[in-house]
């Protein structure tokens, strides 16, 4: 039997055709900055973003449908021919295919990140406008959703609600940012208990049968700033559970941001590593070690 056929390759996952209207979608252990992808891999964290996307799912089933059916690798196993002969167990989803919608579904519930650079310039957050005297890492009156483009090539581009509303319709855009903002509530209230603060995070949603579906990955430290409520000062850039000990580094160096990327010292390697584990099992409070996969 030959191995599923590939479909996709993305920064980070591999997505593989699963039989009809199925896909399996592999994380791999690749890590990116400012959209390049570095050469080395960084241990365990294809099976973190998988592993937290799992528990996510689970966790937001009541509020909005996912495009999840298991990450089990047995029930992948059975379920897909070929997949025995890919390197799967704790790294790959089954998922139903949806037909993506064409925006970053981002949800801000502090001001970081992009949003702050264009605070701090314009007073706008997407062009939408905002009370003054904002500092970086300070709550938002409330949450919001910030949608942003997802072009095939380049950097996504921040657009506001009536940009959004261009692309897919004033209706969807409305239904859209209700389930983000419902999903980042509930996740930002189960994270609080560990902690953290969710400051913001990317969601993407598509439509099966008609229906808007949650896909990809959710809260993930890809796609999400995890902050701990403890060591957040507003005016400072609070230390993130993500992939910032890689940034920390990158900004040290003599890189222009575009490829190829420099190549990755051990213990940025190491210290990035040890940051995906510690981040999934401080959210979750379970142990990586009890997830799919070799350890
Ligand atoms: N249920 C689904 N059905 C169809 N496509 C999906 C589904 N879930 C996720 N995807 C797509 O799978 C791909 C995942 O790959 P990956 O995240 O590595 O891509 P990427 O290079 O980060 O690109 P992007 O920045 O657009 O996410 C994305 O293009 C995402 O839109
Ligand atoms: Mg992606």
């Amino acid at each position: 039997m030959s191995a599923p056929s590939l479909l996709r390759s993305g920064k980070v996952r591999d997505l593989y055709a699963a039989g009809p209207g199925l896909l399996l979608m592999v994380a791999s252990d690749r890590v990116s900055a400012y959209d390049v992808v570095f050469a080395e891999p960084i241990p365990q964290k294809g099976r973190v973003l998988t592993a937290m996307t799992a528990f996510w799912c689970e966790q937001v089933g009541d509020v909005v449908d996912t495009a999840l059916v298991t990450a089990d690798p047995a029930e992948i196993r059975a379920a897909v021919d070929g997949a025995e002969e890919l390197d799967l167990a704790g790294r790959a989803v089954l998922m139903r295919e949806a037909d993506m919608l064409p925006l970053e579904c981002i949800v801000r519930g502090y001001l970081a990140g992009q949003a702050y650079e264009e605070y701090a310039k314009h007073g706008t957050v997407h062009s939408m406008a905002m009370p003054a005297g904002l500092r970086l890492a300070d709550r938002l009156p409330e949450p919001m959703f910030t949608p942003s483009t997802k072009p095939e090539v380049g950097h996504d581009e921040n657009i506001d609600l009536a940009r959004a509303a261009s692309l897919v319709g004033a209706e969807t855009v409305a239904q859209v940012a209700a389930i983000c903002l419902a999903v980042y509530e509930r996740a930002a209230a189960r994270v609080a208990e560990a902690g953290l603060i969710l400051a913001d995070t990317k969601f993407e949603l598509g439509r099966i049968d008609g229906r808007l579906v949650l896909c990809d990955e959710v809260v993930t430290p890809d796609s999400s700033r995890l902050w701990p409520a403890d060591q957040v000062v507003p005016g400072t850039p609070p230390p993130a559970f993500d992939k910032q000990p890689l940034r920390d580094w990158a900004a040290t160096q003599p890189w222009d941001r575009t490829p190829p990327a420099p190549p990755l010292p051990e213990e940025v390697v190491a210290a990035t590593s040890s940051r995906y584990v510690a981040c999934y099992e401080r959210v979750t409070g379970r142990s990586l070690a009890d997830w799919y996969g070799p350890a």
